[in-house]
This record gives C-alpha cells, sequence and structure tokens, in this order.
C-alpha cells in the first residue's frame, strides 16, 4: 500500500486498510425503474456510510487540516444555522481531543438539531449577526476573531482550500477499489472542492458531472483553478431546483419513496436534488446507451431534522418510516427521544443500510 492511502486511511479514521482495499460494499446499485426512460445503469457511491460519523465528503474535505492539527489547537470555522461543515468538524474534533469554535450566522434557526449535536460534540458556538457574519472572508476580521476567540487555526466556511481539494482526490480511491467502474461519477456541487477532488483523483476516462445546489459565479473558475489542465473531464449542469435550501412536495415525496425501495437515506439539500436531476430526461437524454453512472451520496442527513414538518405534511405512512429510519441513522449525532446526552460510547459508524 501506499504511504499516500495509508495516510488517507489513517486521516480518516475507516476500520483501516481493508476498506480501502475493498470499497465494493460502499456501491448500491439501482434497479432500473428509477429511470426507465434511460439504458443507463445507475449506482450510489455511499459516502455516507463510509466514516464513522457519517459525515460523507467532510471526512476527506477535512483530513488534512485535521491530520495537521494537534492537542492545544483550537480551531475556527465559519457556517449557516445548518451547517454539514461544522458538523463534520465537530465530530471529527471531538474523536482527536482537539479543541473548536463554530462561528454560526444569527437569524435562522437557532437551538435546531445540528446546533445540539455541536454542543455535544464540544464545539464552542458562537453567534453573530448577518452583517458580521459578511465579514467572514476577510483576513483581517478572522485574524482579529482568531486572537479573541483563542484559535490557532482557521477554515474557511465550507472548509473547501486546496488540501481540502487533495483530501477529496481520495473519492477517486474509494471509487477505483470498488471496483464499479463508472464512466461518469455525478455529485452535488457547493463550492466544487469535493468535484475537483474527484476529477484529480479519478481515471482519466470517468467524466464527471456537477450539479450545483447554489448559484455562485465563483464556482465555475474555482474548480478550473483546482483541476488544472483537466479541462476537459469534468462538466456543470445547471443549478439544481427548488432554490438552495428550499424543498418541494415533489423532492420530498421522492425521498420518502426512494427510502422505500433502496432503504438509502438522502439529504434535502443537496443529494435529493441531484439524483432527481439525473433521473429526469434532461440528464438521461445526453448519456450515451448503458452509460454507467455513479451518483456520489456526500452525506447531510442532519439536514432533514430541518423539514420534519414538512414530511409529515406528506401524510402518508412511508414518510413516518422514512423519519424513524433518519432519527436511528442519526442517533451517534441526535438522541433518540428519551435517551439523554452523548458520552462518546455512541459514536459507532453506520454500515449501510
Ligand atoms: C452533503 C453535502 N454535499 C455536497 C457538498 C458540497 O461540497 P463542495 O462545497 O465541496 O462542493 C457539501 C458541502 O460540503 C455537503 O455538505
Amino acid at each position: 500500500m501506499s504511504v499516500y492511502k495509508r495516510e488517507v486511511c489513517r486521516i480518516l479514521n475507516l476500520r483501516m486498510f481493508d476498506e480501502m482495499k475493498n470499497t465494493a460494499r460502499y456501491v448500491t446499485r439501482l434497479d432500473k425503474t428509477w429511470c426507465p426512460q434511460s439504458h443507463a445503469e445507475f449506482a450510489v457511491l455511499r459516502t455516507e456510510c463510509f466514516t464513522a460519523g457519517n459525515i460523507g465528503n467532510k471526512a476527506f474535505k477535512l483530513a488534512a487540516v485535521l491530520e495537521n492539527a494537534r492537542p492545544g489547537d483550537r480551531i475556527l470555522s465559519f457556517g449557516g444555522a445548518w451547517s454539514n461543515h461544522l458538523h463534520a468538524l465537530a465530530f471529527l474534533c471531538y474523536q482527536r481531543g482537539i479543541d473548536c469554535v463554530g462561528v454560526i450566522r444569527e437569524g435562522e434557526s437557532t437551538d435546531n438539531q445540528l446546533q445540539r449535536s455541536l454542543m455535544r460534540y464540544g464545539m464552542q458556538l458562537h453567534f453573530v449577526s448577518r452583517d458580521e457574519y459578511r465579514r467572514r472572508d476577510n483576513a483581517n476580521y478572522r485574524i482579529a476573531l482568531m486572537h479573541r476567540l483563542n484559535c490557532t487555526i482557521q477554515i474557511p466556511e465550507g472548509g473547501s482550500t486546496v488540501p481540502a481539494v487533495a483530501g477529496c482526490a481520495g473519492l477517486g480511491t474509494v471509487i477505483r477499489n470498488s471496483g464499479y467502474r463508472p464512466d461518469i461519477v455525478v455529485l452535488p456541487v457547493g463550492t466544487g472542492a469535493t468535484m475537483a477532488g474527484v476529477v484529480n483523483g479519478t481515471d482519466s476516462a470517468v467524466q464527471v458531472v456537477g450539479v450545483p445546489v447554489i448559484r455562485d459565479d465563483k464556482v465555475h473558475a474555482n474548480i478550473e483553478t483546482w483541476v488544472g489542465d483537466r479541462r476537459q473531464r469534468w462538466s456543470l449542469t445547471r443549478p439544481a431546483s427548488p432554490g438552495y435550501g428550499k424543498v418541494n412536495t415533489h423532492l420530498l415525496q421522492f425521498m420518502v419513496e426512494f427510502h422505500r425501495v433502496t432503504g438509502i437515506i438522502l439529504d434535502p439539500i443537496y443529494t435529493a436534488k441531484v439524483f432527481t436531476y439525473c433521473f429526469s430526461p434532461e440528464f438521461t437524454a445526453g448519456l450515451s446507451q448503458r452509460a454507467r453512472v455513479l451518483l456520489v451520496h456526500t452525506g447531510g442527513l442532519l439536514g432533514n431534522f430541518g423539514f420534519l414538518r414538512q414530511f409529515r405534511a406528506l401524510s402518508r405512512p412511508d414518510a413516518e418510516v422514512f423519519l424513524d429510519a433518519l432519527q436511528r441513522f442519526c442517533s451517534c449525532h441526535v438522541p433518540l427521544d428519551g435517551e439523554g446526552a452523548a458520552d462518546g460510547t455512541k459514536l459507532a459508524s453506520r454500515g449501510p443500510v
């Protein structure tokens, strides 16, 4: 095993080398009925099941920065009220005994399930006004904040840095070692760091398609910078709908149905939007006959807790089954009804359901 691979295994806290050598169990092939209009074959890469804590792509994004952190360091980062990034950071810091502070934009929901989970992992929450939060990319502001909050390391919102892109190239190894040979890999795009890593880490025959979940003019240029001369290997689709952070009945119905048939729980902000788009004629019309399409499940399941009311409003029994499965899947982060605070003994990795 190469030094690089060993490093990635170590950093990601996998059940060590075995899982890196054979990641086949993390690919779930989908039935043709999801996309009857196409002869393409669809499969899902289950990164939500891959690492302890079910944190999906964030394990790869945060690998390098956490590898360099030492006890005594204190990490500062930024996020919205439902930030998957902060959640992954809190979880990984908890595992490693590293202090961390999450700067959270005020005004949306506070005291939600995700934030309670951050606190259970020992992250210090620092709420700032929307105006102040807008200054998060200002270097002077960040230095002052680091000073004020006694932090030694800072990570930008979303964790998208050059080392994060390098970490996400590890997803290419995971795909290669699964034995599944996709022609196309499709994944959600926020900042594009994960996608750039996948482009850099996969074989040259693989096309990588990103579905932006957010309208951001900088994303294309960012990816270009991160992937260098691998320009022919990737493309972005139109932004997913409905818009960022929004859901509609169609999307939630799809998620409930998808879980009922496959046992896979999607998230409403990233993965469900990508999956519905990929099964639509708009996407499949451009596919060659019998293309093998690998959809990357990037995690983010806690985001579902922000839409409990909307799921219940579907008034279908499978929605309750979905929510029950969600709660069990996330029970290492969000206590089941009647359970007390986390004591660390619940931090178990979930295998594919
Ligand atoms: C569940 C999920 N999917 C996809 C992404 C998008 O990642 P990126 O910002 O690297 O494009 C994120 C953010 O990290 C995420 O939380």
